[in-house]
């Protein structure tokens, strides 16, 4: 695989594919049996790969402990990311979600041990709140990274004016700087496009996006009426579909023929052609093996160009009066 660099601000090298651990265990009813984690862990390390994110509440804890007995041997060889706000319960109390302080405390230390390691190398608050200070959670981040148990903060599913807030306490305080945010993006979420990815890059973010085939829906196969996340575990898939699918799949489905890859390996270069990390989601050793092909492709401008304008949505005010004015 080629490494990059994670974000302006890191000087991490990884790889261009972060392997998602939420189907990684089966507590919550759904997703691979422990067996199933550990072949798929073992081939995503094996063909380069060398990130891997959790949560303290994928499968209730149970994805996060599973990471921790498989990088046991070799920690130092692998960037985990992990996330507090949730929780690992599953009937979590009130006072214990959240993107407050006393949360991360608490979920840092539990993370920890579920992981078998002394520290988490970028830790993201997983859902913003929108009552926690902003300056609470950085002031969080500082203090954790000062003791080391965790060498980056960031944050997932946050506004951009929230995270650039951040951001900028962070520098304006001499606190250690953000690492990175994660969102949902794919051809069928772009709306961070808007707002959450300039933000991203003028603050030198890495940038984890979530869910690059939609759930599942961009390898084409529910067209093709098989069974999958969608059918079996309904309400799991999230994406701001807007009547885009079907003129996306059709060309993932056209440019695959064409490039002798998966609809869903093209969706997913798709992805890394914009600079951001994907982080693919399989439950199965199989499907893996097929996510993995997209760190290869290298998509011609055309079929970018192609994909862009089937999946294109409208940037809103006030970034179009800005790009009509600004044209020459
Ligand atoms: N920060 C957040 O709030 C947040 C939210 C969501 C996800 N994430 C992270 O992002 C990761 C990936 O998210 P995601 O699972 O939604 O990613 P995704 O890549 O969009 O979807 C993965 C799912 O697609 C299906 N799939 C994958 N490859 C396939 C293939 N070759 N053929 C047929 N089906 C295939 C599988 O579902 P089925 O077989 O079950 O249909 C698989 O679980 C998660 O594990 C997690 O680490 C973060």
């Amino acid at each position: 695989m080629k490494y990059r660099y994670f974000g302006r601000g890191t000087g991490i090298k990884a790889s261009p594919l972060i392997l998602g651990s939420g189907m990684l265990g089966n507590v919550s009813g759904y997703g691979s049996p422990p067996d199933e984690a550990k072949a798929i862990l073992t081939d995503f390390v094996v063909a380069g790969g060398n990130f891997i994110d959790t949560s303290d509440a994928y499968q209730f804890g149970q994805s996060e402990t599973l990471i921790g007995e498989f990088i046991s041997s070799c920690r130092d060889d692998y960037i985990i990311s992990s996330k507090y706000s949730r929780t690992a319960s599953q009937k979590p109390s009130v006072a214990a979600q959240g993107s407050h302080r006393k949360a991360m405390v608490q979920s840092v230390e539990a993370s920890l041990r579920r992981l078998n390691t002394d520290r988490i190398d970028i830790y993201l608050a997983h859902m913003d709140d929108g009552a926690t200070p902003i300056e609470e959670v950085v002031r969080g981040f500082e203090d954790l990274v000062s003791a080391g148990k965790i060498i980056f903060g960031g944050f997932s599913n946050t506004p951009a004016w929230r995270v650039a807030k951040a951001a900028t306490v962070a520098d304006m305080r001499g606190w250690a700087p953000l690492g990175a945010v994660q969102l949902e993006y794919s051809l069928l979420q772009r709306t961070p496009e808007r707002e959450l990815l300039p933000m991203a890059d003028e603050f030198g973010l890495a940038v984890m996006g979530y869910s690059p085939l939609a759930g599942g829906v961009l390898t084409g196969k529910y067209r093709k009426g098989e069974e999958g996340r969608a059918t079996a575990f309904k309400g799991a898939i999230s994406h701001n579909d807007a009547g885009l699918s079907a003129k996306v799949i059709d060309i993932l489905v056209e440019a695959s023929e064409q490039l002798g890859a998966s609809p869903g390996q093209i969706a997913i270069a798709w992805a890394i052609s914009k600079g951001v990390f994907p982080i693919i989601g399989p439950r199965s050793a199989a499907q893996l093996e097929d996510n993995l092909g997209a760190a290869s492709i290298s998509l011609d401008n055309e079929t970018i160009k192609r994909l862009d304008a089937a999946s294109e949505i409208s940037l809103g005010y006030p970034h179009e009066l800005l790009a009509s004015i600004r044209q020459p």
